[in-house]
């Protein structure tokens, strides 16, 4: 049993771990949050402590006795990722043996502005341990979660549904011409969390990069899932690099459906750079993670996508 502390414990993310961690009864749970707890479904074994990422003392004191920081802030609102950093030094002050910051997504960032605190966090822990092993930490890096693809429907406990560039509902995509065999990391939810899980549980050092690939396939394998899946082939909108690379999507659709941390205004905006910028990053390998869990954890069964989208699609219109 280790001490394990959630930072950003009442997202979405980090409550489909916590709920994993909960199950298990192996270790003991403290969700850090910047509000008070909410008053229902709180497990009562759970300690909920008030922090204030600008207060570096108040953190250090939240952290003592820690084992594991599992950071899930959001870095939307965050640009500098001041709390994420004042985060990593109350943990190596408190003694904090290791942590994993608020990652969840792609191996790379580039093109895709709204993740690159993202790589600012990778180059500040880079930077706290160049002078040797400070903080044991890993990089969860499952892809893209693979329940968006069952948009509009919810098949997550927590994490609501989003659109992205595969449209199932409607049976359409958007495709980058000649880039049809980029690679998508594709990993249920349920798969992060429970593997997450996993990774708390285990005794040995954590890999710095921690690639979860539940599913790896190129965009030509998924849009044919889709046609099997969904009964008849994808309508594809294809583009092309130069008008992407110029901030240019000539689609006949777009994203609607924003993440709740996104304000009203910053919505159209954000939900085209999301769809420019996964195409291509993508494009660039982005989206192809490494398997340093699925290694670690050789007997984990990942969830297939035909099978997750069968399931999810099936007897839908
Ligand atoms: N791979 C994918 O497809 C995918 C999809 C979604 C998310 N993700 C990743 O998963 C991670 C968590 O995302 P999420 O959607 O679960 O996030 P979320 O629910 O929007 O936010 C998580 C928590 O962050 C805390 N928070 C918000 N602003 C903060 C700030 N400025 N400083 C400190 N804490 C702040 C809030 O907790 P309190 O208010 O309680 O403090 C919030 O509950 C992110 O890294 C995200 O990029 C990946």
């Amino acid at each position: 049993m280790v001490r394990v502390a959630v930072a950003g414990g009442s997202g979405q993310v980090s409550r489909e771990v916590i709920d994993v961690l909960i199950e298990s009864k192996k270790h003991s749970l403290t969700i850090l949050s910047r509000k008070e707890a909410p008053t229902t479904a709180i497990v009562p074994e759970i300690n909920w402590q008030i922090v204030d990422y600008n207060d570096k003392e108040g953190l250090v004191e939240a952290l003592q006795g820690i084992h594991t920081l599992l950071s899930f802030v959001q870095i939307l609102s965050d640009p500098d990722q001041k709390s994420q950093k004042n985060l990593i030094d109350a943990a190596i002050s408190a003694g904090v043996k290791r942590f994993a910051p608020s990652e969840y997504g792609s191996k790379g960032t580039v093109d895709m502005a709204w993740w690159h605190g993202k790589e600012k966090i990778r180059e500040y822990l880079k930077e706290v341990n160049v002078k040797g092993n400070i903080l044991e930490y890993t990089l969860f890096q499952p892809g893209l979660f693979l329940d968006y693809l069952a948009f509009p429907y919810k098949t997550a406990k927590h994490v609501d549904p989003l659109q992205s560039v595969f449209d199932f509902e409607n049976r359409r995509a958007i495709v980058v011409d000649g880039h049809e065999d980029a690679i998508m990391t594709l990993t249920t939810v349920a798969d992060l969390a429970t593997v997450v899980a996993r990774a708390v549980d285990y005794d040995g050092r954590w890999p710095t990069t921690g690639g979860i690939r539940g599913n790896r396939l190129t965009f030509s394998q998924i849009l044919e899932i889709g046609r099997r899946v969904r009964g008849h082939s994808f309508t594809i909108d294809k583009v092309i690099v130069e008008d992407l690379e110029a901030g240019n999507l000539k689609t006949s659709w777009s994203l609607e459906a924003v993440h709740r941390a996104v304000s009203e205004d910053q919505a159209s905006a954000l939900l085209k750079m999301v769809s420019i910028g996964i195409l291509l990053s993508s494009s660039k390998g982005a989206w192809d993670s490494s398997d340093e869990l699925n290694q670690l954890f050789p007997d984990y069964k990942f969830t297939p996508i035909e099978e997750f989208l069968a399931k999810a699609w099936e007897g839908k219109l």
